[in-house]
C-alpha cells in the first residue's frame, strides 16, 4: 500500500506542471584540440537542478565512463582509465572534466549524464564530437610549373598536404579570394589513420572577347560561381576531381595563387604565393577593339602561312 501511494505521489509530482528536478542540460565540448603533451580539452556540462540535489554526473567516451562525480560519496570523484590521456582531477568537478595529453584515438563522441537526487532520479544525457588532431608537419606543397601565361592559356596547379588527422581541407586563394574549397571526406575517419589530401585546379584564362559577352567571372565573384558548380555537379568525393575555373585576364597582367590547409578551426596554414604574369602585358582595354583574340587569330595565321612556307620550300 506505502509503494502504491508513493508511486500515486509521483505521478502526481510528474502530471503536475512539469516538475522534471533537472533543466536545460547542454554540454560543450571544444570541435578540435591539438594531441599530445600538454594539450588538453576541457568539456562542461550545465544543467538547473531546480533546487534538487544532485545525485551524479558521469562522462562518458563512446559509451565507456571515465569519469564520475557523486556528492554524497567520500570522495565524490572515480576515475575509469582512458587509454591515451588522463583525467586532470584537480580541474574537474561536477560541471566539468579536464583531460589532458590526448592522442587522436581519443577522437570521438563525448556524453555528459545527470542524475538529481532522490526521489525522482530523474536523468538525462548529452552528447558532443571531439577531434583530436595530428597536423601535418609542413605547410601544404603548391606547383604550378608555367607561371607565365597568354590569353586562352590554361594554368594548372596542385596542391599537396602531408598526412595529418584528420586529413586537412584544402582552400585555394587566388589574389585574397577564397575561389575553392577540396572537402575531405573519409567516412570511415575513425580507423584513426593520418592521411596526405590533394587538389588539383585549372584555371583557363579567357580571352577579352568574352568580356563583350558578359561571360567573364572576376576574382571578387569566382566564389560564388565556384559553389553553385561544386554542389551541382556532386563531385567533391572523388579524389581525382579538377576544380575548373575561366577567369578573365586582370588588367594589371598578373594575380597570386596559393592554398592553405585547414583542419577544424585549430589548423591553418599557407603554402608559398605563386604570382602568375602575363606574357606580354597588354595596355587594358575599354572597348575590348584591340583584342588578344584578334591578335592571336592574325599570329596563328602568320605561323601557319610560315610552316605552309617552310613545308613547300622544303620539297
Ligand atoms: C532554460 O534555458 C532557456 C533558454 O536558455 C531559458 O529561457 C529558461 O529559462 C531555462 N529554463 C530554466 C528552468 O532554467
Ligand atoms: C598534379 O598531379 C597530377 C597527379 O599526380 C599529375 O598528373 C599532374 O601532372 C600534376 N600537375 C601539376 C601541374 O603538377
Ligand atoms: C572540411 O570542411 C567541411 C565542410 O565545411 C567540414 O564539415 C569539415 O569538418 C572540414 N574538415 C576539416 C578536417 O576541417
Amino acid at each position: 500500500m506505502r509503494r502504491i501511494c508513493h508511486l500515486a505521489y509521483f505521478m502526481l509530482v510528474l502530471l503536475d506542471g512539469g516538475v522534471w528536478s533537472l533543466r536545460n542540460l547542454t554540454i560543450s565540448v571544444p570541435r578540435a584540440v591539438l594531441s599530445g603533451e600538454g594539450e588538453s580539452a576541457v568539456m562542461r556540462c550545465s544543467y538547473d537542478l531546480e533546487g534538487a540535489a544532485l545525485y551524479s554526473i558521469r562522462w562518458y567516451r563512446a559509451e565507456t565512463e571515465f569519469y564520475r562525480y557523486v556528492p554524497r560519496e567520500l570522495p565524490p570523484t572515480m576515475v575509469f582509465p582512458l587509454p591515451g590521456a588522463s583525467v586532470d582531477l584537480a580541474q574537474s568537478d561536477h560541471h566539468q572534466v579536464r583531460i589532458v595529453n590526448l592522442n587522436r584515438r581519443l577522437s570521438g563522441d563525448y556524453q555528459c549524464e545527470v542524475s538529481a537526487d532522490a526521489p525522482l532520479f530523474h536523468t538525462d544525457i548529452r552528447s558532443a564530437p571531439l577531434t583530436v588532431v595530428d597536423p601535418p608537419f609542413r605547410a601544404p606543397l603548391l606547383t604550378v610549373p608555367q607561371r607565365n601565361f597568354a590569353r586562352g592559356d590554361v594554368i594548372k596547379a596542385n596542391c599537396s598536404v602531408d598526412e595529418a588527422y584528420p586529413a586537412p581541407n584544402i582552400t585555394w586563394i587566388l589574389d585574397d579570394h577564397k575561389i575553392a574549397e577540396k572537402v575531405s571526406w573519409h567516412p570511415a575517419e575513425l580507423d584513426f589513420k593520418e592521411r596526405g589530401a590533394f587538389s588539383q585546379l585549372h584555371l583557363t584564362v579567357l580571352e577579352t572577347e568574352h568580356y563583350k559577352v558578359g561571360l567573364s567571372y572576376t576574382s571578387s565573384n569566382l566564389d560564388a560561381v565556384f559553389h553553385q558548380n561544386y554542389v551541382s555537379n556532386g563531385a567533391q568525393s572523388k579524389d581525382d576531381t579538377i576544380i575548373s575555373y575561366m577567369i578573365t585576364p586582370p588588367e594589371s597582367g598578373q594575380f597570386t595563387l596559393g592554398c592553405v590547409a585547414t583542419i577544424h578551426d585549430i589548423y591553418a596554414r599557407q603554402s608559398e604565393v605563386a604570382t602568375i604574369r602575363e606574357d606580354t602585358p597588354r595596355p587594358a582595354s575599354v572597348t575590348g577593339e584591340d583584342s588578344a583574340g584578334t591578335a592571336r587569330s592574325v599570329s596563328m595565321a602568320l605561323t601557319s602561312a610560315c610552316v605552309s612556307a617552310a613545308l613547300i620550300y622544303s620539297l
